[in-house]
């Protein structure tokens, strides 16, 4: 009888098991919306881009609004002060990229930051008014408006001023970044609104320099802040703390029209920013790769998955030193780079038993860079249409230069450009001549802003912040989604890894499993997981069979989603 007991317990136990095997795990879906969603880095920006497109405006309208509301909102990347990229798809699948980034000003030499010794001077391509670089979003927002906008600019812009003038309540991480850079904004001269009230979680913080600052955007126009007022306020403040922009710099500055980077992967159409960003070029390059693999054939995030992911990230970013810059200014085998030839080639010497060494393939050694001071927004409005925006300040709040009477902080952009050849930037990343200094260059960057598209039509919108971390984390969601069928929200929750060739680590988030260090570390890989508290920031839409759209808000900050 025992035995019998025991043989029925076992074997409902072995049923119950198989079932549960048998059963999917249940999957875990973001927000759901029928036919339209913003993605931001605050609830209050992606509730603005959404309310715009209930009132009949499109991505673009809901872009300008979205992105104004994140300068309020998110001050810590959210910018009129700084620059970045748009990629768009529309409905009808034309594509294209804007390009807003800062440039150097006129005034910039090749050795600007750098001592009599030819040493670089620490800091000062990274804070303070030297660092400063031309900003280029409000050209880039008139520039979007001009092409697409349907709905007036003063209605864009309106909510941002009122919400400057409301206030905007301090969350739990936005007081902690506060308290972090405090001393920072000392060093910039920075003192009344960051610096007079230590500000806690719950604290509503009002804009009202910033509102006035929008207000004469709203009623001037673009000239306002290139040629205005505002640039008057702009020029003398960055006079004043020893800057070299002048109102020359500002009245020349024009955002250009790119086009994007356009590239199959495993039957996907891929479109990413071109140069003067190394997104699309580097994410092609490591998933042209990768693409003969079968990566489905490894378990996500197993050992093979990160070792032959780490071999094309590494090649990939060599790269990106020796042949990326603003393209202007260098020529770019953009078509070599990502030919499948070239990149069969550069993957030939990849070994299964053994690590390859960053050294054997250039030689360079490096410090660490972390976090995530950019921000990413994905749109699609009902119509069909896509955007997806990656826009910074660079570091966290910039060069904390904030602008006092005007409101908003300026960006520390002259540090994406390659100080000295072979010194890595905040992000660790080296830079050789295509990315030297030069006056009116566009520094190099790494910012993704992307757009998957299958079987003609659109499928997923993303991008994230992290600086040099930007690349693998778009690569990984795309992989994520495409070979490994997670939902957008899955995807975007999942830990990640980075390689960036120098240093040659494998960075991982805390979360990651630590089950394969071992064996990483014995085919020769080192592991750093002190330095990379997060690895990107990524907000992303995905298309579900149905048509509705799911929204992926990361949830390593105050991200969300919002639709109708
Ligand atoms: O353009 C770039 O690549 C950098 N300026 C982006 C900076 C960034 O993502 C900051 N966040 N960590």
């Amino acid at each position: 009888m025992k035995n019998i007991i025991f043989l029925l317990i076992v074997s409902s136990l072995f049923i119950q098991c198989k079932q549960e095997i048998k059963q999917p795990k249940e999957k875990q879906f973001g927000l759901i919306a029928d036919s339209a969603m913003v993605v931001s880095a605050r609830i209050e920006a992606s509730n603005i881009g959404v309310a715009i497109m209930e009132q009949g405006g499109n991505a673009f309208d809901a872009t300008i609004a979205t992105s104004l509301a994140l300068v309020v909102t998110y001050p810590f990347a959210g910018n009129i002060g700084g620059g970045g990229f748009m990629v768009y798809r529309l409905n009808d699948g034309n594509t294209g990229a804007l390009d807003y980034r800062e440039k150097a000003p006129i005034a910039a030499t090749r050795d600007m930051y750098l001592d009599a010794e030819g040493k670089v001077i620490e800091g000062k391509s990274t804070l303070g008014a030297m660092a400063v670089g031309v900003p280029g979003t409000v050209a880039g927002l008139f520039e979007i408006h001009r092409k697409f906008g349907t709905i007036p600019f003063e209605k864009l812009i309106q909510p941002a001023i009122d919400l400057a003038e409301k206030g905007v309540v301090v969350t739990e991480k936005q007081a902690k970044r506060l308290a972090r850079y405090r001393t920072f904004f000392k060093e910039a001269n920075n003192r009344k609104i960051f610096l007079d009230t230590v500000w806690q979680a719950g604290d509503t913080i009002k804009y009202m320099a910033l509102a006035e600052t929008l207000k004469r955007i709203r009623d001037q126009g673009r000239d306002d802040f290139y040629k205005g007022a505002t640039a008057d306020i702009m020029v003398d403040y960055i006079k004043q703390l020893g800057g070299i922009i002048t109102k020359e710099d500002l009245a020349k500055y024009e955002s250009k029209w790119r086009d994007p980077i356009s590239f199959s992967y495993d039957g996907n159409k891929i479109i990413s920013m071109s140069p003067p960003s190394s997104g699309g070029i580097c994410i092609a390059q490591i998933l042209k790769s990768i693409e003969s693999y079968n990566i489905e054939q490894y378990k996500h995030n197993s050992t093979e998955y990160i070792q032959l992911i780490t071999e094309a990230e590494r090649r990939a970013y060599a790269d990106r030193a020796h042949f990326l810059g603003d393209p202007d200014f260098v020529d770019i085998p953009v078509d070599s780079l990502i030919g499948e030839s070239y990149l069969t080639s550069r993957m030939a010497n990849f070994n299964w038993n053994k690590a390859t060494a960053s050294s054997s393939i250039l030689h360079g050694t490096i410090n660490v860079y972390e976090s995530n001071e950019t921000t990413h927004y994905s749109i699609i409005d009902k119509f069909g249409n896509a955007v997806s925006v990656t826009t910074t300040l660079n570091g966290a709040y910039g060069s904390k230069v904030y602008v006092e009477k005007g409101g908003f902080f300026l960006n520390n952009e002259m540090d994406d450009l390659s100080v000295k050849p072979g010194v890595p930037n905040m992000f660790g990343l080296i830079g050789a001549e295509a990315n030297a200094i030069a006056p009116e260059k566009r520094m190099l960057s790494s910012m993704t802003p992307t757009i998957v598209e299958k079987n003609g039509k659109l499928k997923m919108v993303l991008g994230s912040p992290g600086g040099s971390t930007i690349i693998t984390s778009v690569m990984q969601n795309i992989l994520n989604v495409l070979e490994y069928d997670m939902t957008m929200q899955e995807s975007v929750s999942k830990p990640r890894f980075h390689h960036q060739w120098l240093p040659d680590d494998i960075k991982f988030e805390p979360l990651f499993d630590t089950l394969t260090f071992a064996p990483l570390r014995k085919l020769g890989y080192k592991i750093d997981q002190s330095n990379s508290p997060v690895i990107g920031k990524v907000d992303a839409i995905l298309v579900l069979p149905d048509g509705k759209l799911e929204g992926g808000a990361d949830p390593r900050g105050d991200d969300k989603a919002a639709g109708f």
